[in-house]
């Protein structure tokens, strides 16, 4: 075998070639046959003329059927008016004669698709939104490890809540406890300040969200990030620089996939620092003006995030909600009421991608929350101690991969975005 993937075509022209590969489309034309193979890395035209061939190839060639892997040998050649390469066929070896292809050119449902999730992975366009969320795992690696943050794997089995109990996916453990797929890493990574300073975890996070929206998944990826020394302020300052490094990175590498998405950079391009501040206070005002029916001490609705950033021309931080309805571990301002954190709103209607906050560092305040919210404060002892051992002020966030992937690609429904999507009704493949 050579080197020779399709994407570096441009540098085996003139030589002869073998590439393994699968047949992506086939046609004939009486004495030529045109196969588009496709191996992982693009697609080539591979042209099959009678003359040139053995008997064998030929036959083999009018048997090819869809989705059969394949050996192909060849000449590279430049297309003659496109910039495309081809290989001029000499000798194709069927490896595996596939079965008919369930999935075709003509439209198929979003149901047909997902349950045949194991097959449409090869789609194009399902290539180009795995590209696309590459792009984004690696450029969150490589943003924060440039940024001093070491990578603190959480568990994912944990006896208790992080992000409140009525969304836990609950499962018996040993048939002495039960215990519970994480929600998010947070507060082990709380743990790890002490000893790393700025640390993040990447990983899949569950919800047992009864929420049928595009915007949810069962199993999702979140990366945590926590900071030591670091105030709400500061935190923001992190997540938009974060954003804004993964947005240059996908247009750098990614400009090919969404062409084939569809999906029009410009958006993307347009997008500048420093993103726009304000709170929900202001936002509730905002969106009652637009004609929201929204109050004051309530969440953002998936409509109420589209209205709130239709106008925009990049992202928004929604800051200083109602502590009431967030969360047991974040800071609250001077008054008491008002919690220190953000969602981080997406533009062109894509949501919320992150939720962060200044976490409570006082040992007291903490215990009193874990009782409101009726937390069992003897598995959060741990968590309570870290506020006994040298406390400092501290904050973090998660980042929804699902989500962000959705936005860059510009597809509306999560589901899309991962390998095999886990929804409420759907588990399989
Ligand atoms: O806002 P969330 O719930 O924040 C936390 O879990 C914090 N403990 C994170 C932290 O501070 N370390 O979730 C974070 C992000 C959301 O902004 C959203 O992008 C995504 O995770 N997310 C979901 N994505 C897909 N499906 C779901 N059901 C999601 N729920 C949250
Ligand atoms: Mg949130």
């Amino acid at each position: 075998m050579n080197n020779f993937r399709t994407d570096n075509a441009s540098e085996f022209v003139g030589t002869k070639v073998t590439l393994p590969g699968w047949v992506a489309n086939f046609r004939s034309s009486g004495k030529i046959f045109f196969l588009q193979i496709r191996d992982g890395y693009g697609y080539i035209q591979s042209v099959v003329a009678e003359s040139e061939v053995t008997a064998e190839t030929w036959e083999a060639c009018q048997k090819i059927t869809l989705e059969s892997s394949v050996i192909v040998s060849g000449l590279v050649s430049k297309h003659p008016k496109k910039d495309e390469y081809e290989l001029q066929v000499t000798t194709v070896q069927v490896v595996q004669t596939a079965a008919e292809y369930p999935i075709g050119k003509k439209d198929h449902g979003p149901e047909f698709l997902l349950d045949q999730r194991h097959l449409w992975l090869r789609s194009s366009k399902q290539i180009a939104i795995q590209k696309v969320r590459h792009t984004i795992i690696k450029s969150i690696y490589s943003f924060l490890d440039d940024e001093g943050f070491t990578k603190i794997d959480s568990p994912i089995l944990t006896p208790n809540a992080c992000e409140g109990t009525t969304e836990l996916f609950e499962m018996d453990y040993f048939g002495e406890r039960k215990a519970y797929l994480s929600q998010s890493g947070q507060l082990y990574l709380e743990a790890a300040i002490a000893a790393h300073s700025k640390v993040f975890d990447f990983g899949p996070v569950f919800r047992a969200e009864k929420s049928k929206t595009r915007r949810h998944l069962t199993e999702f990826w979140m990366m945590d990030a926590e900071m030591a020394w670091h105030d709400h302020e500061d935190s923001l300052a992190v997540q938009e620089r974060l954003i804004y490094y993964i947005i240059q990175r996908v247009l750098e590498a990614n400009m090919t996939d969404l062409e084939i998405l569809e999906r029009d950079p410009e958006p993307l391009k347009s997008i500048q620092l420093p993103f726009i501040r304000i709170t929900h206070a202001e936002a509730v005002a905002k969106l009652q003006q637009l004609g929201s029916d929204i109050k004051a001490n309530e969440d953002l609705g998936g409509d109420d995030e589209t209205l709130l950033t239709q106008s925009l021309d990049r992202p928004v931080f929604v800051t200083h909600w109602p502590a009431e309805i967030k969360a047991f571990y974040m800071k609250r301002d001077q008054s008491g009421k008002v919690a220190l954190c953000d969602d981080m709103i997406a533009t062109e209607g894509y949501g919320e991608i992150i939720g962060g906050s200044q976490r409570e560092d006082d040992y007291d305040t903490l215990l009193k929350r874990i009782k409101e919210h009726d937390l069992p404060v003897e598995y959060f002892q741990w968590y309570l101690d870290l506020r006994k051992y040298g406390s400092v002020p501290h904050s973090g966030f998660g980042v929804g991969l699902e989500r962000l992937t959705a936005w860059m690609c510009g597809i509306k429904h999560v589901r899309e975005t991962i390998p095999f999507p886990r929804l409420i009704n759907r588990l399989e493949p």
